[in-house]
């Protein structure tokens, strides 16, 4: 099948890539010339385990292309995804812009029947939309279908996510849509991923759901965590209680400085925005929001404490920058947020990130000192706080990382240490809820 998929940024190209492999000619288009070069040369602009070998490997094999080329691909191909970013505007609602301007681009170039594919995060009646936009902007009688078809993948495992979901949701009113759309997951199918057909409405709120689910379940176990820090009991061991109950699970159960990433934020405030629109007032996702942007807050708050109440002229080794591990993404990230509060409170900070140092530095600017590893961003340090769940924060030498130390202070904002050991090597452990 030829499929083209309009965005290459993270769920652009694992997309694409992932259509290769079941074997479909698929062609990725950016309007960013030098990300389409780089992504022609196998080379991929962010980072994503396991991508690169995929995108290099159907590169090879001559099943995927790159290209600014959005009329000649579309013309092209069967099936368009439209990939493209939904960011969020000032008050909260996506900015529709990208996929409206793609909506048109699809009209100019309609030269024979296709099924156009919101694979973007959009909200409720977005397709339709787009639809009326193919149909009035179109100059010719050449029929189409819409179809939303959103996308569940995790960054940092985003390849295996494709390769392996939990489902696949399409939401359309054609049945040759449906059709050819389970053609084209047909690997999936054949694998007995579960699929759940609907209409386009439906669809496209099953991921506002979704996603709002699992935000307001992080901010949940946060708060149960800040509970524990006042009743002195471990959110460890509440979660692990509660997770085993299969009706909630362990999953999203782990408390931190908040949520972030370019999904959740955005995702939420959309659905209160939309929800506001509808008239309706969604008080869960409401309060959900509003207690993860006081987790960060109280982060700064935490390593204050530890420090003796005073930030100014402290130096602080800071672990992690990125929103979550194995990303090089640091859009909405907490790790972030809270180095940037705690540089505006005139702590002194030495940041380390496995993935994130260059994009970080486009925010942190000249404030802080970059360093070369983790070693490297405690020396001297009075405190060291963990603030991203990377594996090597976690395997750190932690006697080695003390004895680098100035002070004492290990601030564990992802409860990845366990505290008897790290106070047996002589750090004030503060964890997240712990006792
Ligand atoms: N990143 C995730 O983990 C994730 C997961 C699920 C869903 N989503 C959703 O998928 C969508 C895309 O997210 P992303 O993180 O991949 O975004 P991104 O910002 O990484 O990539 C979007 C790309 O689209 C390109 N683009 C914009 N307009 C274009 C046009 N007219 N023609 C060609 N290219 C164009 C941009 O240059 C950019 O490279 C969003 O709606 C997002 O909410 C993201």
């Amino acid at each position: 099948m030829r499929v083209a998929v309009i965005g290459a940024g993270y769920v652009g190209v694992v997309t694409a890539a992932g259509f290769a492999e079941f074997g479909n000619e698929v062609v990725c288009v950016d309007k960013v010339p030098e990300k389409v070069e780089m992504l022609r040369k196998g080379e991929i602009p962010f980072y994503e385990p396991g991508l690169q070998e995929l995108v290099g490997k159907n590169l090879k094999e001559g099943r995927l292309v790159f290209t600014t080329d959005s009329p000649q691909a579309i013309r092209d191909s069967l099936v368009i995804f439209i990939a493209v970013g939904t960011p969020p505007r000032g008050d909260g609602s996506a900015d529709l812009s990208y996929v409206e301007e793609v909506a048109r681009e699809i009209a100019d170039n309609l030269n024979e029947y296709k099924v156009v594919v919101t694979k973007s995060t959009v909200p409720v009646g977005t397709s339709l939309r787009i639809k009326e936009i193919i149909e009035t902007c179109k100059n010719n009688s050449t029929q189409f279908d819409v179809a939303s078809n959103p996308e569940f993948l995790r960054e940092g495992s985003a390849v295996y996510d494709f390769m392996h979901p939990d489902r696949v949701v399409i939401g359309t009113d054609s049945d040759a849509a449906k059709a050819i759309l389970r053609d084209l997951y047909r690997p999936l199918y054949l694998r007995e991923t579960p699929f759940v057909f609907t209409d386009l409405k439906t669809s496209e709120l099953i991921k506002y759901a979704s996603n709002s689910f699992l935000a307001m379940k992080i901010s949940f176990i946060n708060e149960i965590a800040n509970l524990c820090d006042t009743l002195g009991a471990d959110v460890h061991v509440v979660a692990r209680g509660m997770g085993l109950d299969g009706r909630i699970g362990p999953k999203f159960l782990h408390p931190g400085p908040g949520y972030g990433g370019s999904c959740f934020p955005k995702d939420t405030m959309a659905l209160l925005r939309m929800a506001q629109e509808a008239g309706y007032h969604f008080r869960l996702v409401e309060a959900t929001v509003q207690v993860n942007l006081s987790q960060q807050e109280r982060a700064v708050e935490k390593i204050r404490q530890a420090l003796g109440g005073k930030l100014e002229g402290t130096v602080i080794g800071f672990l992690g920058l990125s929103f979550k591990p194995n990303t090089d993404d640091i859009r909405e990230s907490p790790a972030l947020r809270v180095a940037k509060m705690l540089l505006e409170e005139g702590a002194a900070l030495r940041v380390f990130d496995p993935a994130a140092m260059k994009n970080a530095a486009q925010v942190l600017g000249n404030g802080c000192v970059y360093c070369k590893d983790s070693y490297h961003a405690v020396q001297g340090a009075q405190a060291m706080v963990v603030a991203t769940e990377w594996n090597q924060f976690r395997n750190l030498d932690l006697a080695k990382a003390r004895e680098a130390m100035k002070g004492d202070v290990l601030v564990d904002l992802r409860n990845v240490y366990e505290p008897e050991k790290a106070k047996a090597l002589g750090f004030k452990y503060i964890g997240m809820g712990r006792r």
